[in-house]
């Protein structure tokens, strides 16, 4: 089969990771008898540097004639420590989520067995860690109304920034989250503020009305704090969690560090109509274009975009591939190993 993937490299390391992946796509699909079609797009402040916009419009057509878009990562010191920039990479990130409608980011946290001791959570605490988050991703305070009102510099001066939901929003994003529990081991954390926040408490209602639908899975509601504690304490009891964006955001990262690595952490952003994958971790500019990133996050989300596509065989040949490569130690540093960007992703392929 033919797939066109629209690959948006973006800033920092994003480029040699995304060679990375290709190198194992396209050894999958010789061995598997397919053919990715790739179209390169701009993105972030690598697109801010070409044509002034992080998300330009060529780049959207691109994403939406595609079948999947493989994405590396944005974001460049020299945005982050200008408050007065006008144009930022990170909002090239929000309008493309919000223009190719991907409402659902996936993010699976999952321990490989070779890498239960570089946790910062002891060994019994995270061996067997396994579930996904479920974050909404097109809705709430990062996509309210926000501003300023008053004088600049009087003391009366307010900014604001607004969280709302609509019933739709949650419904979507709450019952994609019973059907993943229900492919998985049928448990399902809501987490929110329902004591404090309204939005909260209508994420609540409708997923306590959701849940009659989904019988066979057992629904847990647990406050976003008490979330963050058992993240740490007890995450192996975790299957599915599913929450609203900004809490995602959070919970995200603080989930990410259990697996040993940001480094080996992929995901998928889905919508009705596209879906784009992605590597957790963000553009390590430190290392950019030193060939020292671990690539397999993107390599992995390649291999969840695979299974998007349904290619399920293919995907695991990738998993299989990893797992060979960490049990060789033909890792990169971050692993504490001593092999390149590269050298990783050439084992990968040839262990396909
Ligand atoms: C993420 C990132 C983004 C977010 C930033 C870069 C805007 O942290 O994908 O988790 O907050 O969504
Ligand atoms: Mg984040």
């Amino acid at each position: 089969m033919q797939y066109k993937i629209a690959l948006l490299p973006g800033d920092g390391i994003g480029p040699e990771i995304i060679a990375a992946a290709t190198q194992v796509l396209d050894t999958v699909a010789a061995k598997f008898d397919h053919k990715f079609q790739y179209t390169n797009a701009l993105v972030g402040a690598a697109a801010i540097d070409a044509v002034g916009d992080p998300y330009p419009v060529e780049t959207d057509a691109i994403c939406k004639q595609s079948d999947a878009v493989l994405f590396g990562a944005i974001g460049d010191p020299r945005f982050d420590n200008d408050p007065t920039a006008k144009v930022r990479p990170e909002q090239g990130l929000l309008k493309m989520r919000k223009s190719l409608g991907l409402f659902a980011n996936l993010r699976p946290v999952q321990l490989f067995d070779s890498l239960v001791d570089r946790s910062p959570l002891r060994p019994e605490i995270v061996r067997g860690v396994d579930f996904l988050c479920v974050r909404e991703l097109t809705g709430g305070i990062y996509f309210g109304e926000r501003g300023r009102t008053g004088i600049s510099g009087d003391p009366d001066e307010q900014a604001f920034d607004t969280c709302t939901y609509t019933r739709t929003e949650v419904e979507r994003i709450v019952r994609m989250a019973f059907e993943l529990a229900m492919k998985r081991r049928r448990k399902l954390t809501v987490v929110d503020k329902a004591n404090v926040l309204e939005t909260s408490r209508l994420w609540r209602e409708v997923a306590q009305n959701i849940a009659k639908e989904f019988p066979a899975v057992e629904t847990q509601f647990m406050f976003v704090d008490n979330a963050a504690m058992q993240l740490v304490t007890r995450p192996v009891a975790f299957d599915v969690m599913v929450t609203e964006n900004m809490f995602g955001d959070i919970l995200t990262d603080e989930a990410s560090v259990i697996s040993g690595s940001l480094g080996m952490l992929p995901s998928a952003s889905i919508g009705s109509e596209h879906a784009l994958f992605e590597p957790i971790h963000g553009s390590y500019p430190q290392a950019a274009g030193k060939n020292i990133a671990n690539p397999m996050a993107t390599i992995l989300s390649a291999a969840m975009m695979l299974e998007h596509l349904g290619l399920n065989a293919e995907a695991k040949s990738i998993r299989h591939a990893i797992d060979q490569s960490l049990a060789a130690g033909i890792v990169t540093e971050d692993l504490l190993g001593t092999h390149s960007t590269s050298e990783v992703s050439a084992y990968i392929s040839d262990a396909i």
